[in-house]
């Protein structure tokens, strides 16, 4: 179970790393008009949160694993994935500690930023969340690089 747990989470990691790549090259669709400059100042500061999460998340199971000294990690028994740092335990309980923290606190912003899309939708009534569905229009992307 551990195995697949960390081949699944270095699955995350590799993910994150592309989307996030994309997000910086494409930009954003620009936000509904009508909201708040509050709100998307919040928007933006919870999406980079989750984006800085997703990528940590994965990388301190993977630190831990490194600093822990063991057994080689096999990514789904396919190939062997190299350890980040020698065995040491300062970094081995740092990592351990920052993984289960990091976990509840991307549990919580997903929890707001859901809740936030659902807000949108059925008490805002705006196109928030209805715009993530597959071909609807948005402006191109060059229009709003790295916003
Ligand atoms: C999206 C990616 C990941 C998520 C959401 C995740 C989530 C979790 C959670 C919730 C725990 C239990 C924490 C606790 O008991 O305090 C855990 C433990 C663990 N994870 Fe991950 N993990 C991810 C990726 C990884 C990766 C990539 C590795 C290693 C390459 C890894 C290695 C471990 C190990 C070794 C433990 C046991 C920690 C202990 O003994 O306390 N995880 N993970
Ligand atoms: C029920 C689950 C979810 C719903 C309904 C949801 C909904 C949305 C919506 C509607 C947007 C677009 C906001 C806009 O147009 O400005 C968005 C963006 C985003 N979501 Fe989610 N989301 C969910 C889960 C997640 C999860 C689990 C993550 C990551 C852990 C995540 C990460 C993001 C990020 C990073 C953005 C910003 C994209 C960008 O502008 O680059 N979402 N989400």
């Amino acid at each position: 179970m551990f195995n697949l747990h960390k081949s699944l989470g270095l699955t995350v990691l590799a993910l994150a790393v592309v989307r996030l790549a994309w997000r910086l090259y494409a930009g954003a669709p620009i936000p509904m008009a009508s909201i708040p400059r509050w709100q998307l100042l919040l928007a933006r500061v919870t999406h980079w949160l989750l984006y800085g999460l997703i990528i940590a998340m994965p990388l301190s199971g993977w630190l831990f694993d490194s600093a822990s000294g063991l057994r080689p990690l096999r990514w789904f028994e396919l190939f062997q994935v190299p350890k980040l740092i020698a065995p040491n335990t300062g970094v081995r309980e740092i990592a351990r500690d920052a993984h289960g923290w990091i976990f509840w606190v991307l549990v919580l912003l997903i929890l707001m930023h859901a809740g936030a899309a659902l807000y949108h939708h059925y008490f805002v009534g705006d196109g928030t969340l209805r715009r993530m569905l597959p071909g609807r229009r948005m402006p191109p992307p060059s229009s709003n690089r790295n916003s």
